[in-house]
């Protein structure tokens, strides 16, 4: 039943720290999902490839936010609800935390609005825990351009997206971290730090203490 969700720009680590906590919790005989949003379905995925690859006419705010909100209410339905009823362990890169500070942050939408379409797809669901990695945009490019000047990639169309869309992205998070009700149940990181230091300050989280993890 417990379900973590790890939150932050791209190339902030969200991939690395999961690794880090499935390992760990593996190793204590724990079975565990890792999953992601977009995607996390055959339906999400394929999805999740037109709505970051699209090129031509991009999708409107309006219609980016549904389709992010069609790929979660199949992702809850048919993975996460069913991983909490057999009380796996939930590791999930992203989740709605993203779509308030991608569509409401960064692209202006009213953060209402997308709160309750979250509420929609996902019965309201809220994660027990959500980590934030919180980088500078300056860092998180660096480490994107080094990932892809290495594996010979390209960057996908929010990757690509201007510096102060990103700032916008970074400082919704950081918002949402500091709502009073969400004192507990966020944990917020300093992604600059190295991977075993993330590993072990998220350890000391006191949700995953209680656990015994
Ligand atoms: N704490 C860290 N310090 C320095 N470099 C890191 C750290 N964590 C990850 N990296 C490196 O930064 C790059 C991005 O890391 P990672 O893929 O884990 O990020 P991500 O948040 O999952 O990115 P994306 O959103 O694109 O999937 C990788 O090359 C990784 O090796
Ligand atoms: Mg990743």
């Amino acid at each position: 039943m417990p379900f973590v969700v790890f939150e932050g720009l791209d190339g902030s680590g969200k991939s690395t720290l999961i690794q880090g906590l499935e390992s760990r919790l593996t190793a204590k005989g724990h079975k565990v999902v890792v999953t992601r949003e977009p995607g996390g379905t055959p339906l999400g995925e394929a999805l999740r490839n037109v709505v970051t690859t699209i090129e031509g006419q991009a999708p409107t705010p309006k219609t980016e936010a549904l389709l992010y909100q069609a790929i979660r209410a199949q992702h809850v339905d048919l993975v996460i609800r069913p991983a909490m009823e057999r009380e796996d362990w939930i590791l999930c890169d992203r989740f709605r935390a993203s779509s308030v500070a991608f569509q409401s942050g960064a692209r202006g939408l009213r953060e209402e609005q997308i709160e309750w379409l979250n509420d929609f797809s996902t019965g309201s669901l809220q994660p027990e825990l959500t980590v934030l990695l919180d980088l500078t945009v300056e860092e998180s490019q660096r480490r994107l351009q080094k990932r892809y000047s290495e594996n010979d990639g390209s960057l996908d169309r929010f990757e690509s997206e201007a510096a102060a869309f990103h700032e916008r992205v970074r400082a919704s998070y950081l918002k949402q971290s500091k709502v009073p009700e969400n004192k507990d149940s966020w944990k917020v990181l300093d992604s600059s730090k190295p991977p075993e230091v993330l590993l072990t300050e998220l350890l000391e989280t006191p949700f995953l203490k209680q656990k015994g993890i």
